[in-house]
């Protein structure tokens, strides 16, 4: 089988190692001579698995004492209704920079007041706004670390005066980031931790219980974490399949060597974007995603012979959002620095 570059934006690509002890998984779990596809979570074997994906979870984030952390179910789109049910009592204030950081707002705005604080739409979300004020009466601030449609990325995030909630579903373990910072960091794994399927949240335990309406037990944090993320059956597969992603992760260096390979193909892919007259970009340079690049071909003309090239190289996934049009290559911790060589390759030479 031919090797394909995978930039597929999510589900996307994971690392061979972690498929093929995911699939040893599938066959044999732990020595049980069980599939772990057809085994109890509440096995001493899988609860093991939980307990270590939490630890080494952990390792690679620096957590501090005083979080704590759920595998959910529901995708992060059941996180944007969920954390305003657990933090919203009388408003959230968001930054919004997105159709998920929109999707975020419009979920809030069935709990209490939003306060939209800044947004990028005015300009099709190209960028990231700053310089912006988070009120101090607002119970948390919301942000997404990374857009994955609009190919932009928050370089820093603000000092807040209230918990500051952030959506990393598409750029989490890239970089570290100092956790302390945050109120919650959710994540859905399918782009940097794992299968899809699973929900990260990482969420400071002194928060909860402060809103008085009363919360159904599967939307609430508190439930989730007394039955130690066991309330329901959990993502069993999922979570198997991002321990040994994150297994990769840790042996590869963590998130500084995520960041440095991040740092490389996005220099990679950039720079060929900006010197290569067949192309541009369409973020502001400073807020570009090195997890998502979106670019334009700028002569719709070449379309089909980009197309048919990019295919012949064994590429797959570049086709920008349906919003956006033109390109995005995503290039998650997974992507070897080759797959964007061989993108690159085929930008220089695909019109010659
Ligand atoms: C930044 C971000 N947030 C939220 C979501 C929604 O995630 P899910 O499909 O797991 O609900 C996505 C999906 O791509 C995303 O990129």
């Amino acid at each position: 089988m031919t090797k394909i570059h995978n930039f597929s934006a999510g589900p996307s690509i994971l690392p061979q190692e972690a498929i093929e002890a995911s699939i040893e998984g599938v066959r044999n779990f732990a020595g049980t001579g069980l599939s772990v596809l057809e085994v109890s979570h509440r096995s001493k074997e899988f609860v093991a698995v939980v307990d270590e994906t939490k630890a080494i979870l952990t390792e690679l984030m620096s957590i501090p004492e005083g979080y704590e952390i759920l595998f959910l179910g529901g995708g992060a789109s059941t996180q944007f209704l969920m954390l305003a049910y657990n933090f919203l009592e009388t408003k959230g204030a968001y930054l919004k920079t997105g159709v998920w950081a929109s999707n975020a707002v419009k979920e809030a705005g069935l709990f209490g007041e939003v306060q939209v604080v800044a947004s990028s739409e005015d300009k099709n979300y190209n960028y990231v706004p700053k310089g912006y004020e988070i009120p101090t009466d607002a119970n948390y601030f919301h942000c997404t670390s990374n857009n994955t449609i609009y190919g932009t990325r928050m370089t820093e995030f603000p000092k807040s005066p209230v918990p500051l909630i952030c959506d990393m579903s598409s750029d989490i373990l890239s970089r570290p980031v100092n956790v302390s910072d945050f109120g919650m960091i959710y994540a859905g794994a399918q782009k940097n931790m794992g299968p899809a399927g699973v929900t990260v949240v990482i969420v400071k335990k002194d928060l909860l219980g402060k809103v008085s309406r009363a919360i159904p037990s599967m939307m609430s944090y508190e439930v989730h974490i007394k039955k130690e993320t066991m309330f329901n059956t959990p993502p069993v597969f999922p979570i198997f399949a991002m321990l040994q992603n994150l297994k990769w992760v840790k042996k590869m260096g963590g998130t500084t060597a995520m960041q440095k390979r991040a740092e490389e193909r996005a220099a990679l892919l950039y720079n060929e974007i900006d010197n290569n007259p067949l192309f541009t970009g369409t973020v502001a340079p400073e807020d570009r995603s090195w997890m998502n690049a979106c670019f334009l071909l700028t002569d719709s003309g070449l379309e089909e012979k980009f197309n048919a090239a990019w295919k012949a190289a064994g590429i797959s996934g570049i086709k920008g959002h349906r919003s956006v049009g033109g390109y995005r290559a995503s290039m998650y911790n997974a992507l070897p620095l080759e797959s964007v060589e061989a993108l690159v390759n085929v930008m220089k030479t695909f019109n010659q």
